[in-house]
């Protein structure tokens, strides 16, 4: 199976229907009932918070530690602070993007992207022809593996774009080397084993900006579709006043409050499958607003394409049989690049609320 060169339909830009589609959004943007926001409840609760601060500190490690077994094993999503990238440089992140769709059209259209990469302007995620789609649109650069990392595929505009965002990237990455790491001690590894499984310094790393306009029913719609993240590790920069993000918790939707300059972090699908589920990729949502566009960067920290990923032989046993077949990240990401998000469906779990 491979990508098809281009879109079934032409694309519309969620943002110029934003402007143009007055007090009642397009059919195609409608969910089924069962999809929508204000079905199923939403919990007053928070994800964790932790410190990274803690893990120089002899006297704090080992709970730190705990703390982020903890998140994993239970919710599969947290927020950390003293992560070690300044929060100058995170504003400088968003806000360079902020100014990227507050360019006029033709100049984001340069960019306009196709299913065969991804890599570019989008405004869907998946091929099928009359798929209900999501309110949002978005930018997929490559950063990681080198050869795929391409400034020409990176916005010429607005200035520094590029130097902030490569800035940004290699932050990103070193902390996800950190925190795989950890992981790997909490599963009981050695601290190198999720790294090596992800193919050592062959990771691939990439980002999707999410830019999610104002919504004029957003109870209808979704700026973006309740999935889990296919790959290994994401770190999310959400907007700084805006929240949308929604990640589910038994059958309800707890609304993400984000600390200020907190990144979000969360397993993904190939950490799911490589604990054998001892952690869990949990999933999530977006909601829109009709009072304030909302920015995320989400920055998926991914195992080498081509690598076979399976369950760590050191946590099967004949109590917790392998419960995943080996597979590439490359076959994987085929499904949600051409189905687009669907729940859990693709790890076998139940679709649940998803469409
Ligand atoms: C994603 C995602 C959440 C957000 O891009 O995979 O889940 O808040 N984004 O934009
Ligand atoms: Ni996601």
């Amino acid at each position: 199976m491979d990508c098809p060169g281009d879109w079934p339909e032409p694309i519309v830009r969620v943002q110029s229907l934003s402007e143009s589609c007055n007090d009642a959004i397009p059919e195609r943007y409608v969910k089924p009932p069962e999809a929508r926001p204000l079905l199923g409840s939403t919990l007053d609760a928070n994800i964790p918070l932790i410190d990274l601060g803690g893990l120089h500190d002899d006297s704090l490690r080992e709970a730190t530690l705990g703390h982020v077994s903890e998140a994993c094993r239970e919710w599969g999503f947290f927020m950390v602070v003293n992560h070690g990238i300044s929060d100058e440089l995170l504003d400088r992140a968003r806000e360079v993007w902020r100014q990227f769709f507050h360019q006029p059209m033709e100049v984001k259209q340069a960019y306009a992207n196709s299913p065969k990469t991804y890599e570019g302007y989008g405004s869907r995620l998946g091929v099928e022809k009359g798929a209900v789609l999501d309110w949002s649109d978005y930018y997929y650069l490559h950063y990681l593996p080198c050869n795929l990392r391409d400034f020409n595929k990176w916005p010429a505009l607005p200035n520094h774009l590029r130097e902030v965002i490569a800035e940004y990237s290699a932050e990103i990455v070193r902390l996800g080397g950190v925190l795989l790491k950890i992981l790997s001690i909490n599963l009981g590894l050695s601290e190198n084993f999720l790294q090596n499984a992800f193919g050592g310094s062959d990771i691939g790393a990439c980002l999707r900006v999410n830019f999610y306009p104002k919504c004029p029913q957003p109870d209808l719609t979704l700026g973006l579709s309740s999935h889990s993240d296919p790959g290994g590790m994401t770190f999310l920069l959400p907007d700084q006043h805006v929240p949308g993000l929604q990640v589910r918790r038994g059958d309800g939707w707890i609304t993400v409050k984000p600390a200020p300059h907190a990144l979000i972090v969360n397993i993904g699908d190939q950490i799911q499958v490589l604990s054998n589920a001892t952690y869990k990729s949990v999933e999530h949502r977006v909601i829109v607003n009709s009072a304030q566009e909302r920015i995320s960067l989400a920055y998926f920290y991914n195992p080498k394409s081509d690598l076979l990923i399976k369950p760590a032989k050191e946590l099967v046993t004949p109590d917790s049989p392998a419960l995943y077949s080996a597979m590439t990240f490359d076959e994987y990401r085929l499904y949600i690049r051409t189905k687009g998000p669907r729940g859990k469906s693709q790890l076998g779990e139940s679709l649940k609320s998803s469409r």
